[in-house]
């Protein structure tokens, strides 16, 4: 009673804003594999994000994101939020780690094979385009990650101010296995008063072939009554070009 407190309360009419509540990410790989059907290690693919609420309506432009700049200034009437451990006044293992926000981008797999992984990535690996976060040897699988904001356009006071693409650009690692991969990408908003985080994830095959998995399943497994070395059984027209993926023929 004798301690009042007076919070300054600017309301806006509901109809007059734009945007609703609700918070959906959606991913999309848009770069095709360059021999069309599969990703090989070394290549380059571009994820692209775009975040909508929940009514569709979308958060950013086509093409960007708000810079980190405005985030800090509070000036994303969306409500996106970015890294803010900077404003928490972080510290390692603090009370409040919980509470601290980023955006995070990341391609690992195969999928089968990902778990916790014990690869240590240093502190100056966040500064690189994309960050090691597992590798084949340490973990038996392959994620690379990266903030967006990148960490090197929000730790630098400088670069804060730089335009923020919606789309990264990731390289498959040169040891990755072939497999199904999935792209992850974790996002926050806030915005009157409901603060939500979601993730949004995509799969895709770096070394998948359509022909390969067939050949590889049906010849192994008994589940195929047919014979599969009678090609016609799922072939109209006799096809030409290695036939990959069964056990013993071709090179494959
Ligand atoms: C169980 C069904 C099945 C059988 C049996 C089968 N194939 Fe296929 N094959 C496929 C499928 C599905 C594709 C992928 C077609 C696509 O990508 O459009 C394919 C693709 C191929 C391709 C790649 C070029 C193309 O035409 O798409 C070759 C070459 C091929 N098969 C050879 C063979 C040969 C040789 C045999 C027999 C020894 C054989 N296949 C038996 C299902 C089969």
């Amino acid at each position: 009673m004798g301690n009042p407190r007076t919070v300054p309360i600017v309301q806006k009419r509901y109809a007059d804003t734009p945007y609703r509540y609700g918070f959906a990410p959606t991913v999309q790989v848009i770069t095709p594999p360059a021999n069309g059907q599969y990703y090989l290690p070394g290549e380059g693919i571009d994820v692209k994000v775009t975040f909508r609420d929940g009514a569709g309506n979308r958060l950013h432009p086509d093409g960007s994101l708000p810079r980190y700049s405005d985030f800090v200034s509070e000036r994303i009437d969306s409500g996106l939020r970015y890294y803010d451990g900077f404003q928490q006044l972080l510290t390692l293992y603090y009370a409040l780690k919980h509470r601290e926000g980023l955006t995070m981008w990341s391609v690992a797999g195969p999928s089968e094979r990902l778990k916790m992984p014990s690869h240590v990535v240093g502190f100056f690996d966040f500064f690189a385009p994309q960050t090691t976060m597992a590798t084949v040897s340490e973990d038996g699988f392959s994620s690379v990650a990266t903030l967006n904001p990148r960490f090197a356009q929000l730790a630098v006071p400088d670069a804060r101010d730089t335009p923020v693409s919606d789309t990264v650009h990731f390289v498959i690692p040169e040891d990755a296995r072939p497999g199904t991969y999935v792209v992850t990408v974790k996002g926050r908003r806030d915005w009157g008063g409901e603060a939500l985080n979601r993730a949004a994830t995509l799969e895709f095959e770096p070394d998948h072939a359509l022909d390969y998995r067939i050949h590889l399943i049906h010849s192994r497994s008994d589940r195929f009554a047919a014979d599969v070395y009678r090609c016609a059984t799922c072939h109209l027209t006799p096809p030409d070009g290695p036939p990959r993926g069964f056990p013993g023929i071709g090179p494959y």
